[in-house]
């Protein structure tokens, strides 16, 4: 696994903000149909979850993730009978199979060692015929605001490539339909959702990335203070400030759906 991931409210400021919108542009995407049984793979804080509570009418949903800090968030924030919050990991779900209509997971699989491995646990969980579909952010270009962020850090340090989120492989079109197709996911399709990132100024921008969660956090970590006033320095130098202040950029993500054999095999 690759990431911090450790507070949920810090987790909100930094990123949960945008996931959310994400989340909703995806159930959106998904069109799904009335009363299906859910799960969220990686649920986090409940971005995605909370989204298909509002957009997609559940029968259910399992929110899984096995960080404790954040599921506690989950359950604490979504109180909807309809939901149950469980600790687990992708690789090894802690859920029957073929007990879901759909799994769902999003800005996960970049951050696990074998995203095969991972798909294959969500076609396990998921009833033949079903389906599993997941979103990744477009790091190496669309995701302004960590493209920021690492285009900065690796001008004025070129180690911080190796952090860089734009290294994840599965993170382009072409490799997440190919690890789709390797989890035997059939009739796969991908779309693209771009979603807006608005900044109210450049220290609303900034000081989420100092909250310890993510990637980032990996890569600050290894800073004194110096080196991380240059770096914030250099962030600014290379955000787009309108007259108002405000910092106004979107955040793209790929977006994948197969569906499971219906042999279930
Ligand atoms: C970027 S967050 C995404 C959270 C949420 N899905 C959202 O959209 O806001 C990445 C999540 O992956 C979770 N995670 C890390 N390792 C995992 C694993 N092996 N299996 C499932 N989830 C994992 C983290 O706990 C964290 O909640």
């Amino acid at each position: 696994m690759t990431g911090t991931w450790s507070d949920g409210a810090a987790y909100e400021r930094f990123m949960g903000r945008w996931s959310r919108l994400l989340a909703d542009a995806m159930v959106r995407w998904l069109d799904p149909e009335p009363g299906a049984r859910w799960v969220d793979v990686g649920s986090g804080t409940g971005a995605l979850t909370d989204a298909l509570l509002r957009g997609a009418a559940p029968a259910e949903v399992v929110a899984v993730d096995p960080t404790a800090a954040f599921t506690e968030h989950a359950r604490a924030r979504l109180g909807d009978q309809r939901v149950v919050v469980r600790t687990g990991a992708a690789e090894n779900l802690p859920l029957d199979s073929g007990t879901a209509d759909h799994v769902v997971s999003s800005l996960v699989l970049n951050f696990l060692g074998d995203p095969v491995r991972a798909l294959g646990e969500m076609v396990r969980v998921a009833r033949p015929g079903g389906t599993v579909s997941c979103a990744v952010w477009d790091y190496a270009e669309g995701m302004q605001m960590l493209r920021v962020f690492w285009d900065a850090a690796v001008a004025l340090d070129p180690e911080a490539a190796e952090l860089d989120e734009a290294r994840f492989p599965v993170c382009r079109p072409g490799a997440l339909g190919e690890v789709f197709a390797a989890a035997g996911l059939g009739d796969v399709k991908l779309g693209e959702l771009t979603v807006p990132t608005v900044f109210a100024d450049v220290d609303d921008y900034w000081e989420p990335f100092l909250g310890g969660q993510g990637a980032v956090a990996g890569y600050l970590a290894r800073l004194d203070g110096a080196a991380r006033g240059a770096l914030a320095e250099e962030v600014r130098r290379r955000l787009p400030v309108d007259d108002d202040g405000a910092v106004r950029m979107t955040a793209r993500a790929w977006c994948a759906r197969g569906v499971t054999a219906l042999s279930g095999g």
